[in-house]
């Protein structure tokens, strides 16, 4: 959850210090309860370490340009997320052992750390915060003897847990040392200098080369080199620099809003055949004969993912005709799963990194059955665990509450539809009729953000509101629950989704004229179903916001608020109805004054249990 930097170079910058703060910002999402950093001032043959709580610009104010013509290097920084301990200085990282010799900074948990304090306590060891992290350097500390790897890798073995983590020592100043277990660390090879980070949006200003360490792996970095336990070839990050800045967008979650369309025509890029009705997939199509004897589908992913597997069910049950469950991946770790030897499991992550999701990776192979990744971040781990895969494209998506990574996930489930309905009964012309369908959304979903003013002018009318349901079914039943999400994720309203027929089983006992709704009901194959649902609101003084077809003019009758969208295919339509609920949570979060691209307690990436 936490962001991570190291940065180690041939040059004499003194700027390095800034350098290292920039890249650390880039990392922000990740975690923001608390920063800092540690470097090594050659001059005076010290490390300076500072740390402050708050975000990056705290640090930045304490600091004050104190360093400008210091020549940080080795620097390491972090930015943090806590789990351990509370958000004081004292937690934050960079944490040292007794004698202030060795620095470290951390992502992850060490599950162990109790026992091992408690162990290292008894020797002597003196503690100066309440994490999990600081066991780490206080064993370095007990192992090491003038050589920094050799004191890490003897320390690794002591821990239980996941990790990346970035190390710098006084005793042996001219080298950073990193090891990775869990929890993602790359390396950025620039020019005459190295950076290591926990994400490739902290290296790109410098360099596109990267190696992604694998999990057990200790890589030794010094300004002229680096080695790692085995020899790599360095990948190519494949975004542009621009992609991770706001463009003139007040913030990334509106910016990646506007990026719908494009998430959508990313996905679909290159990968439709109309004419044959079918969908070019990448490495699925090695293993072609194993897809083709699967019986059952399991697919796992958390939170707004786990709400696009829940949409990818229906498309996968309703077109390709095989039996699909969901399950979260923090469930799914923990149950007993009966897997029957044609089950494939689909795992779906934008990051790549969720760490349930992952550990539910990590069970399905030990069982053997084939695994099929989806993820937007090339290189992370979850691209790399599974058997095969195919990428979103969506760019990177920086605000913490996922927007047109859903998109793109949502995209990419109708295309493994159609790709496994093609080799099962779906015919050439409904394969024919999706595939000319999903060619037409990136326009109807510009239509859509063409409505923003309008539809920014309804969210000021339910600003005052404290309570939302959000109501849909079949297609748009995970719909209502991700536009629930959203909101409450960024405006810290409370709002639950519910599927409109669950409705008269309890929830509606809370409707009355303080309790707006907001209604997904598209002119589809449950419409009249959901127009019902909604007069039963009405009938209780409920206010309601509709979300429906273009052209239904009946549905004003009934609603207080309506936003259209284009007519498009039912299993495509769940693409469009969440458009306007990412607006409606947008525009709430601003006028409630809430930090919209950093909602408190979360981070982007949860690479924690
Ligand atoms: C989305 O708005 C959330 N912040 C969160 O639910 C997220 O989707 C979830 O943690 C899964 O992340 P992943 O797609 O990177 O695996």
């Amino acid at each position: 959850m936490c962001g991570i930097v190291g940065y180690i170079s041939k040059k004499e910058n003194p700027n390095t210090l800034k350098l290292g703060l920039e890249a650390l910002k880039r990392l922000e999402y990740r975690g923001y309860d608390s920063a800092g950093f540690a470097f090594w001032d050659r001059n005076k043959k010290e490390i300076v370490c500072q740390k402050a709580v708050g975000r990056i610009i705290n640090l930045e104010k304490k600091v004050n340009n104190n360093y400008t013509s210091v020549f940080a290097n080795p620097l390491i920084l972090h930015t943090r997320w806590a789990t351990h301990g509370g958000v004081t200085e004292d937690n934050a990282h960079p944490h040292f052992d007794c004698q202030k010799n060795i620095y470290l900074v951390h992502n992850g948990i060490i599950e162990n750390y109790t026992e091992l304090k408690k162990e290292l306590l008894k020797e002597g060891h003196q503690f100066s915060s309440d994490t999990d992290t600081e066991v780490v350097v206080h064993l370095i500390e007990k192992f090491f003897q003038g050589n920094l790897e050799e004191a890490v890798r003897k320390a690794l073995s002591r821990l239980k847990g996941t990790y990346g983590l970035v190390i710098m020592s006084k005793k042996d100043p001219n080298k950073i040392v990193a090891a990775k277990l869990g929890s993602p660390l790359l390396l950025g090879l620039g020019e005459d200098e190295f950076l290591i980070a926990s994400d490739p949006a902290a290296v790109i200003a410098h360099t596109k080369k990267v190696i992604y360490l694998d999990d057990g792996e200790i890589a030794i970095i010094t300004p002229d080199n680096f080695s790692i336990l085995k020899e790599k070839q360095p990948e190519e990050i494949e975004w542009e620099l621009e992609e991770t800045q706001r463009g003139g967008y007040p913030h990334f979650m509106l910016k990646e809003i506007m990026e719908e369309p494009g998430a959508i025509e990313n996905a679909i890029r290159g990968r439709l055949v109309e004419e044959e009705g079918v969908v070019k997939l990448g490495s699925l199509d090695s293993m072609t004969e194993r897809l083709r004897k699967m019986n059952r589908l399991v697919l796992v992913a958390c939170g707004t993912a786990g709400y696009a597997t829940q949409v990818g069910r229906y498309m996968l049950e309703e077109y390709a005709g095989i039996p699909a469950e969901v399950d979260s991946g923090s469930e799914f770790r923990c149950r007993k799963s009966i897997l029957s030897k044609d089950t494939a499991v689909i795992f779906v992550s934008q990051s790549g990194e969720t760490a349930d999701t992952l550990a539910s990776l990590k069970e399905v192979k030990k069982k053997g059955n084939l695994t099929i990744g989806i993820t937007n971040v090339v290189g992370s781990t979850q691209a790399r665990e599974t058997d095969v895969g195919f990428y979103t494209y969506s760019g990177p998506e920086i605000a913490v509450a996922s927007t047109k990574a859903f998109i793109g996930q949502l995209t990419s489930l109708a295309l493994l539809t159609v790709y496994l309905g093609r080799q099962r009964e779906m015919s050439l012309i409904i394969g024919k009729r999706i595939i000319s369908e999903l060619k037409k959304l990136p326009d109807l979903a510009r239509e859509i953000l063409k409505q923003t003013p309008q539809i920014k002018e309804i969210t000021k009318k339910y600003k005052d509101f404290q309570n939302f349901w959000f109501i849909g079914r079949k297609y748009n039943y995970p719909i209502a629950l991700e536009g629930a999400l959203k909101l409450k994720e960024i405006s810290y309203l409370h709002a639950e989704g519910v599927g409109g027929g669950e409705l008269k089983h309890g929830p509606i006992a809370l409707i009355d004229e303080n309790f707006p709704t907001v209604a997904l009901c598209p002119s589809d194959s449950v419409y009249e179903k959901m127009f019902s649902n909604i007069q039963e609101i009405k009938a209780r003084k409920g206010p309601v916001v509709v979300i429906a077809t273009q052209g239904n003019e009946e549905i004003k009758k009934i609603a207080d608020d309506v936003i259209y969208i284009p007519k498009t295919l039912e299993m495509l339509t769940p693409i469009l109805a969440i458009i306007p609920l990412h607006l409606f949570a947008y525009y709430m979060a601003t006028l409630l004054g809430c930090d919209v691209d950093k909602p408190r307690n979360l981070a982007k990436s949860v690479t924690v249990e």
